[in-house]
């Protein structure tokens, strides 16, 4: 697929269809995500694959109950290993260099017919036990992974002319 077809037909998946993924699918998937750009190129990045089915649950109830999550084949659980990077002088850039990586996920797996869901409300101690995540370790985003059951209505966007201004910031 074309990469603005990707973008464009994307959509946050909340039903699976238990089919595995094929290793080769994922070992292409996690090479786009190996090749995202990050602050001073440190590629803090881990990403955990949870495939076992009692601990798929376990996230899923650790996701405030989103129980969709565990009936994908496999979890996916973005952690932030590294330090140092900085953006503007003021902030860290480990968060983005993260969402980056699972943005690149995300794409990639849309463009092999696979499904993800950004998942942002997770309890981080939680998922920390289940996974056995050491404290200096941050989990940033968690996402299921499969197949799509059925395609999904597009979400609304504030229009381009609204997101853009000319020059100087406008309103
Ligand atoms: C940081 C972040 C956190 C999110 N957390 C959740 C979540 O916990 N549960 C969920 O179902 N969707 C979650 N989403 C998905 C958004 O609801 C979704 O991307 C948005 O409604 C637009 O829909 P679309 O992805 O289908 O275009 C999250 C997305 C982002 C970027």
């Amino acid at each position: 697929m074309d990469l603005m077809e990707i973008i464009k037909n994307r959509r946050s998946i909340r039903k699976y269809r238990s089919d595995e993924i094929s290793q080769q699918d994922l070992n292409e998937i996690f090479e786009a995500v190996q090749l995202a750009p990050s602050a001073n190129n440190l590629q803090p990045w881990k990403f955990i694959l949870i495939r076992n089915d009692k601990k798929k649950r376990l996230i899923a109830q650790a996701c405030a109950g989103q129980e969709f999550i565990g009936e994908a084949p496999v979890i996916v659980v973005a952690c932030a290993i590294g330090r140092g990077g900085y953006i503007g002088k003021y902030m860290e850039s480990w968060p983005v260099d993260l969402a980056i990586a699972v943005t690149h996920l995300i794409l990639s797996a849309w463009n092999k017919g696979l499904g993800t869901c950004w998942i942002g409300d997770f309890d981080e101690d939680k998922i920390r036990e289940i996974c056995s995540i050491p404290h200096v370790v941050r989990v940033v985003a968690i996402t299921p992974l499969g197949y799509p059951v059925k395609t999904v209505p597009p979400t609304s966007r504030r229009p381009v002319e609204r997101i853009i201004c000319q020059e100087s910031f406008s309103e």
